[in-house]
């Protein structure tokens, strides 16, 4: 076995947010970054995330609500919400077929069957969620500081994405305006956060709050 193989493929497995989640070669390894925007979520429907940490006025009922997680690889993101959040309905995307079947995989192992759906972003989703989350590929190929020995493990359709790593994020934030998303939750690296927040306020969504990676911005086309 190669000896620079990422641990996490080696083991097989993962852990998010207290968690263990399968992984191979067909999905990104879930990172601890990732954790804070089911810490996001959860303040934004008042529910307690960190002891002694009191969640903001909730913002959104639980109940039903429609949560639809966009490039969901080993579904880390959409199974950890429907696991804090039971009352939530939970969907989630990839464009990936690989990344969808160890996903479902892991709604199994977890008790959490959800519904996965092929899709390149919004294109194949049929109804209108109140929330999306999406931890999409955002790094650009010419960042120096890249470990790249680490990275060649991991599928580039989970990692790279053009116009300086924004341009799939750009997309969905579009899409998202277009069908009226009351929120947005987004992972990027916080280099560019400065520009998706801009672009996020040309397409009517404000910023509510940034947590190290997170942003959760919310619609001024929807009234709350
Ligand atoms: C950075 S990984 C995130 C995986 C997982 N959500 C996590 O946080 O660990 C991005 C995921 O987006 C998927 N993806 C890439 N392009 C996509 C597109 N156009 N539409 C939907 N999913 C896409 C990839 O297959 C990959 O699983």
């Amino acid at each position: 076995m190669n000896a620079l193989l990422p641990k996490a493929y080696r083991l097989g497995y993962q852990n998010f947010y207290g968690r263990d989640f399968l992984v191979m070669p067909d999905v990104l390894i879930p990172r601890p970054e990732t954790e804070q925007m089911i810490d996001a979520v959860l303040n934004l429907i008042g529910k307690p995330y960190l002891p002694g940490v009191k969640p903001s006025t909730a913002q959104i009922n639980p109940k039903n609500l429609k949560i639809l997680d966009v490039g969901t690889g080993s579904g880390c993101i959409a199974i950890t919400l429907k696991l804090e959040i039971p009352e939530a309905i939970v969907k989630a995307t990839d464009i990936s077929p690989e990344a969808i079947k160890i996903a479902q995989k892991n709604a199994i192992k977890h008790g959490t069957p959800l519904p996965f759906i092929i899709s390149n972003l919004l294109k194949n989703v049929k109804f209108t969620p109140d929330l999306i989350v999406a931890n999409l590929p955002y790094v650009d190929q010419d960042w120096g500081w890249l470990e790249r020995d680490r990275l060649d493990f991991e599928p580039s359709i989970a990692l790279y994405a053009d116009n300086h790593g924004l341009s799939l994020i750009f997309k969905l934030i579009e899409q998202s305006a277009k069908r009226k998303i009351k929120f947005l939750i987004l992972e990027a690296d916080p280099c560019q956060h400065a520009e998706i927040i801009k672009h996020a306020t040309e397409n009517d969504y404000i910023l509510r709050e940034t947590r190290g990676y997170i942003l959760t911005f919310c619609s001024l086309q929807v009234s709350h």
